[in-house]
């Protein structure tokens, strides 16, 4: 087995400004992560309590790249556990959601009750008095892995780690203020997407986490004006640097010559739509905020834009391939009409939406890019070299965030 810290990645410097290329393909940096963030003191995005509504449900999803069970069981707590057969290691969960009374392996039908714990081992006493389990064989030391759970705003996490502080303590509170700000009311799911990307998980945390790019980049945002970096907004990094918030209202009395002046490729005039009611919305929030993006360290985002409301778990499938989760919600209590907005304005947010498809793209480019050049280092200075909030969003704050918290995890 290659030894972990001959193969660590050099840094080289402390600087937050810098990040080597081969952080994205580094298959033993990969292998690092699992242990030291996945498996380590951090809190994981499992499901919506939405998912668990009664005694059984449950859905399988991931932690980092550890197949997780998230169940709830007939004294309605929430158990989580690995999705790894105790006896040979087969998916014990093969659907990704349902109701069950208890699990079973269909390999060998090992079962497990719904709190994770092995229950029954088939022929387990052998037949005809032949063959069995050994004398010493005690189901209770065998089973899969267990989870922490915790849940806020009707976010269910796991954690592997019992160092793991609370959920509150770890998001703190200009975080949790802003997830209140979109799930302190009743929501319903509305729909659901699995896009598969071709690039490691830390490239689409930069992107979300990239104020500064959103505009240039998408060129519906610029030419519709619906988020540009002469609006007013700003960026929030938790103390940690870990958690972000960068948000942005419209103002239709912000319109400059900026953009202009920098001869963007997103900022044109030409482009119409054929059916302008896409862009109908209608107001929710009295703080007149139509753009916010979170992010809670290591994976996971929700996002309000406009009347587009969603979450979505970021997972890393190897090093060169992300999954995205996306689930849409609105509120229980939406007008129809205002459902059919939100359900509309689904079109600009997504694998294929009109604002959010080339971060579906970007990620592979850079991939690509650095193919080659793994002794190269990107440049993070926008915005100087420091993780703390402020206002205006170009910068690059919380991406440096992001590595402060992902090098101290590390070691590194
Ligand atoms: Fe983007």
């Amino acid at each position: 087995m290659t030894s972990q810290t001959e193969h660590v990645i050099r840094w080289k410097s402390d600087s937050l400004k810098r990040v080597p290329y081969v952080v994205y393909s580094d298959l033993d940096q990969a292998q690092l992560e699992q242990e030291r963030i996945f498996q380590g003191p951090t809190w994981n995005f499992l499901c919506h309590e939405l998912d668990l509504k009664e005694s059984g449900s449950y859905r399988a999803t991931f932690v980092g790249e550890t197949p997780v069970i998230v169940v709830r069981d007939s004294d309605s707590e929430i158990y989580a556990f690995e999705n790894r057969c105790a006896h040979k290691g087969a998916l014990i969960a093969l659907d990704k959601a349902g109701r069950v009374d208890s699990f079973q392996c269909v390999y060998h039908a090992w079962s497990y009750n719904r709190q994770g714990d092995l229950i029954g081992v088939a022929f387990e006493n052998g037949v005809n008095g032949q063959g069995g389990m050994g004398p010493g064989f005690c189901k209770e030391d065998h089973g899969p892995r267990k989870l922490r759970v915790a849940t806020y705003c009707g976010l269910v996490f796991g954690s592997f780690s019992d160092d793991v502080p609370s959920i509150e303590d770890y998001l703190g509170p200009e975080i949790c203020a802003r997830i209140e700000r979109v799930l302190s009311r009743p929501i319903e799911i509305i729909g659901r997407f699995t896009q598969v990307i071709p690039n490691n998980w830390k490239l689409y945390i930069e992107n979300v986490k990239d104020s500064y790019h959103a505009s240039l980049l998408h060129v519906f945002f610029t030419t519709f004006k619906l988020n540009r970096l002469s609006q007013k907004g700003g960026v929030i990094t938790s103390d940690s640097g870990a958690h972000h918030v960068s948000y942005s209202m419209i103002d239709d009395h912000s319109a400059d010559d900026s953009y202009r002046a920098q001869a963007l490729r997103s900022d044109n005039d030409d482009y119409r739509l054929n059916d302008p009611s896409l862009l109908e919305g209608f107001k929710e929030f009295d703080d007149g905020i139509t753009l916010q993006i979170l992010s809670v360290f290591p994976g996971f985002v929700l996002a309000q834009i406009h009347n587009t409301l969603n979450f979505r778990p970021v997972l890393s499938r190897g090093t060169t391939s992300t999954a995205l989760e996306w689930t849409y919600f609105g509120y229980v209590n939406d007008t129809p009409e205002q459902r059919r907005i939100r359900l509309k304005q689904l079109n600009l947010i997504g694998p294929a939406g009109y604002i959010s498809m080339e971060d579906g793209a970007v990620g592979g480019f850079v991939q690509r890019g650095v193919a080659g050049a793994a002794d190269f280092e990107s440049v993070v200075e926008m915005g100087g070299e420091e993780t703390k909030s402020g206002e205006g969003r170009a910068t690059e704050a919380a991406v440096r965030g992001f590595w402060k918290t992902y090098r101290e995890y590390m070691g590194q």
